[in-house]
């Protein structure tokens, strides 16, 4: 609390200090939120609530809101890009598309927080982490049952044929987090080959991560592959979903935020980026049933969140993934190889 207020109080000193004028004029700061609406919503309203700077948010996912803003590049109409994966946020660093910035809070955030922004050479920092894995319906599959879903590899059974959901990994971060998980784990034409053997039990390739597992929950679909977190989200809010860290073991996400060159109101926009770091601002992740482990070191994590200790994680290789070449080589081939059958 005394650190929000004192965060606010800065962002009230900053609008001073840089004359009132130019902020009256500009009292707004462009958002594009690439998490879930719930979570965009409310750090938008107490943001704006603690500062009075009005907050202007677009939620799109991961990949698409890479691709707006490099669709918007050099006439940029955002300022700062919150929360999706890190793998595009990298992609964006490497091309220009956001700028460096140190913020204060960095000597609060966990080291994988930290090493994420020198990845970038500090045009990006981790916002949040989360583990990749599934959820099925219980309602459908028995979690007691013998022949329960617990790896990679069972998803490839022919009984679930069209009873699985996964995102497009080119508009979704969840599902490019996938597809570069798989090739760490099991070399590229072998998770290719996987991913073909896996089509064949999918129904249903979505735009947004996180939406097969709602399809789970509602019993649209028994399976969706999705980050654990958002399986929990289901579980936490009556859905009978049992959540799966798959045995071969798995990636996962340092959830991202980047500011974005050129835009529209910069002031404003540290301003945001420095307040969204604080403990309270991350700690709000909860009551919107955001449940990733937050990069503040002082932000308490919430109970409901899978421990990541407790999972077989890979070394997942951040500078490559989200480089230029490997991210837009990777979709390129999914799109011919997978997209396309
Ligand atoms: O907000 C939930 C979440 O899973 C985040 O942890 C993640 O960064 C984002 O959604 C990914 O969404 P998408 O796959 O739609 O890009």
């Amino acid at each position: 609390m005394i650190r929000t207020l004192a965060t606010a109080g800065l962002a009230a000193a900053s609008l001073m200090g840089m004359g009132g004028a130019v902020n009256a004029q500009s009292g707004e700061v462009v958002l594009y939120c690439a998490a879930d609406e719930a979570i965009c919503r409310l750090l938008s309203e107490s943001f704006q609530r603690e500062t009075g700077i009005n907050v202007l948010m677009t939620r799109k996912s991961s990949g698409e809101t890479y691709a707006q803003i490099k669709a918007e590049e050099g006439q940029p109409r955002g300022d700062v890009w919150w929360g999706g994966t890190g793998d595009p946020h990298l992609q964006a660093a490497q091309e220009g598309l956001t700028s460096v910035y140190q913020s204060p809070m960095l000597s609060e955030l966990q080291d994988w927080a930290v090493r994420q922004a020198e990845t970038a050479e500090y045009r990006t920092v981790g916002v949040y982490a989360g583990a990749l894995g599934f959820g099925y319906n219980t309602d459908m599959i028995d979690p007691a049952g013998e022949d329960a879903p617990t790896c990679w590899a069972d998803l490839l059974d022919e009984r679930y044929r069209d009873e699985i959901q996964v995102a497009n990994p080119n508009s979704s971060g969840t599902a490019y987090t996938l597809l570069a998980t798989l090739v760490q784990i099991m070399g590229e034409d072998e998770a290719f080959e996987y991913l073909a053997a896996l089509d064949d039990n999918v129904s249903q390739y979505t735009s947004s991560g996180s939406a097969p597992i709602r399809a789970a929950g509602t019993g649209e679909t028994s399976i969706g592959i999705v980050f654990m977190h958002d399986a929990v989200a289901q579980a936490v809010q009556g859905a009978p979903i049992h959540v799966v860290a798959p045995c071969e073991g798995t990636g996962y996400e340092v959830g991202s935020m980047s500011l974005i060159e050129g835009g529209p109101n910069p002031e404003n926009a540290k301003l945001f980026y420095d307040w969204v770091l604080t403990p309270a601002a991350q700690e709000l992740g909860a009551q919107a049933n955001s449940f990733q482990v937050p990069s503040n070191v002082n932000a308490a994590t919430p109970e409901q969140s899978p421990n990541l200790e407790d999972i077989k994680l890979i070394d997942y290789d951040f500078a490559l993934y989200g480089s230029s070449d490997e991210r837009g080589r990777l979709l390129a081939r999914w799109d011919s190889e997978i997209g396309a059958r």
